[in-house]
C-alpha cells in the first residue's frame, strides 16, 4: 500500500513534468525527486520476475514500472507480446494498443485498459454507484469473507486495495456478461489488479473515434440510435445501467458501434438513484442523436424503457439501503410504507 502512495505521488511528478513541456532528450533522466525506497525495491522484485518484458511503447520511467506492475502477467501467459503505442492517457485510466500474443487465439492488436495509482483516492466518491451492488474480489467471485468486508467499511489499506480491485473486476464482468447477452462490446479476455485486456477496436494507425468525434448522415444516425438503444436493452435485460454513457463511450468502426467503460454500471434494482442515473445516461444520447437529426423525448423514452423491463420508475426501496439516521431516508421510507 505505501508503494502504492509512492507510485501516485510519483505519477503526479512525471504528469507535471509532461504537461509542463515537451519531453526533452534528457527528460527521462531529468527528475528531481529522489526514488523512493519502496518503490526502488519493487523495481528490483520485479527486474527479477518479469525481466523479458519489453516493449516498443517508449514509457516514461514511472509509467514504464506501472506497465510491468500491471501488464506484467499478461505477458507472462502469453496474452500480450508487446505494448505498442498509449492511445489514450486519462485521469484514471491510460488505454494502450498491444500485439496479442501467442495464447490469444484471434491474434492481433488488443487494447489494455490500465488503472492509474490515483483510482484508489477518487474512490472516495463512489458512493453512489457502489450502493446495493456486490463486491467483487480479483476473480470475480463475490466477497464472501466478513474481514474483507469490514476492511472495506473501514477503509483501510487492505480495504482500499480490495475496493479497487472490486471496480475493475466490476468492468470485467461486466463486458464478459453483456458481450455474451448479445451487447456490442467489446470481448474482454484477461484482468488483473490494475487492468483489464479487451479487443483493440481501430486499425494499427489510430483507434476508433468515438461517436462524439463524429457526424453522421441522418440515415446511418436513425439507425445507430437504434442499435444504442437495442444495447440499452440488453443493459436493461441483465439488470445493468452504464451509469456513464454517452457519445463518447461509445467507439465507431466501419459502420459498428462499440460501447466501453463500464467500471461505475450500477443495478436497476438496489440503488436508490438508479432510475435518475439511467434517466441521464438516456438523455445524454438522445441529445448527441438530436445534433444528428434525429429527434426523440428523452424522458418518456427512458420511462418507457425502464417500464418495459419491469422495473418501476419509482423503483421500491430496500430497506437495507435505508439509513435510519438520516431524516431524508426516513421520510422516504414513511412515505413509501404510506403509498401501498
Ligand atoms: N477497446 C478499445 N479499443 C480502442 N480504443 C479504446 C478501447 N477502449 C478504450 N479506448 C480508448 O481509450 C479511451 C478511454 O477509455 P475509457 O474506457 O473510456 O476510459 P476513461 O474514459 O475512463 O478514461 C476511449 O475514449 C477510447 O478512445
Ligand atoms: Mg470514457
Amino acid at each position: 500500500m505505501k508503494t502504492i502512495n509512492d507510485f501516485e505521488e510519483y505519477d503526479d511528478l512525471e504528469n507535471a513534468e509532461n504537461s509542463r513541456q515537451r519531453p526533452s532528450k534528457t527528460h527521462s533522466h531529468g527528475h528531481s525527486k529522489k526514488v523512493p525506497l519502496s518503490l526502488q525495491a519493487f523495481v528490483q522484485q520485479q527486474d527479477d520476475t518479469r525481466r523479458a518484458f519489453k516493449f516498443t511503447y517508449k514509457a516514461a520511467r514511472f509509467e514504464a514500472w506501472w506497465l510491468l506492475d500491471s501488464l506484467g502477467e499478461f505477458y507472462e501467459h502469453q496474452w500480450v507480446a508487446d505494448v505498442l503505442r498509449r492511445v489514450k492517457g486519462g485521469k484514471e485510466a491510460s488505454v494502450y494498443q498491444c500485439q496479442a500474443g501467442a495464447a490469444v487465439a484471434s491474434g492481433g492488436l488488443l487494447a489494455a485498459k490500465v488503472y492509474r495509482p490515483r483510482m484508489l483516492r477518487n474512490l472516495k466518491n463512489d458512493a453512489i454507484y457502489r450502493e446495493g451492488r456486490v463486491d467483487l474480489n480479483d476473480e470475480g467471485n463475490s466477497l464472501f469473507k466478513d474481514a474483507d468486508v469490514h476492511a472495506m467499511q473501514k477503509r483501510t489499506a487492505y480495504g482500499e486495495d480490495l475496493r479497487h480491485t472490486s471496480w475493475i473486476a466490476h468492468e470485467f464482468t461486466t463486458l464478459q456478461n453483456l458481450r455474451a447477452a448479445g451487447a456490442d462490446v467489446p470481448a474482454a479476455h484477461a484482468m488483473t489488479r490494475n487492468a483489464i485486456l479487451m479487443d483493440y477496436i481501430g486499425d494499427l494507425g489510430a483507434p476508433a473515434p468515438a461517436l462524439g468525434e463524429i457526424s453522421l448522415e441522418t440515415g446511418e444516425a436513425r439507425q445507430l440510435f437504434k442499435r444504442v438503444l437495442d444495447n440499452i436493452e440488453i443493459m436493461l435485460s441483465q439488470q445493468r445501467i452504464h451509469g456513464d454513457l454517452s457519445a463518447y463511450n461509445i467507439l465507431y468502426w466501419e459502420g459498428e458501434i462499440k460501447l466501453i467503460d463500464f467500471p461505475q454500471v450500477v443495478s436497476p434494482t438496489g440503488n436508490r438513484s438508479a432510475y435518475k442515473i439511467f434517466e441521464r445516461d438516456v438523455t445524454r444520447i438522445c441529445d448527441y442523436f438530436t445534433r444528428q437529426g434525429v429527434r426523440s423525448n428523452p424522458r418518456q423514452l427512458a420511462s418507457d424503457l425502464w417500464q418495459r423491463h419491469g422495473y418501476q420508475t419509482r423503483p421500491e426501496l430496500d430497506v437495507r439501503l435505508l439509513d435510519g439516521d438520516d431524516p431524508q431516508d426516513r421520510a422516504l421510507w414513511q412515505k413509501q410504507k404510506n403509498g401501498r
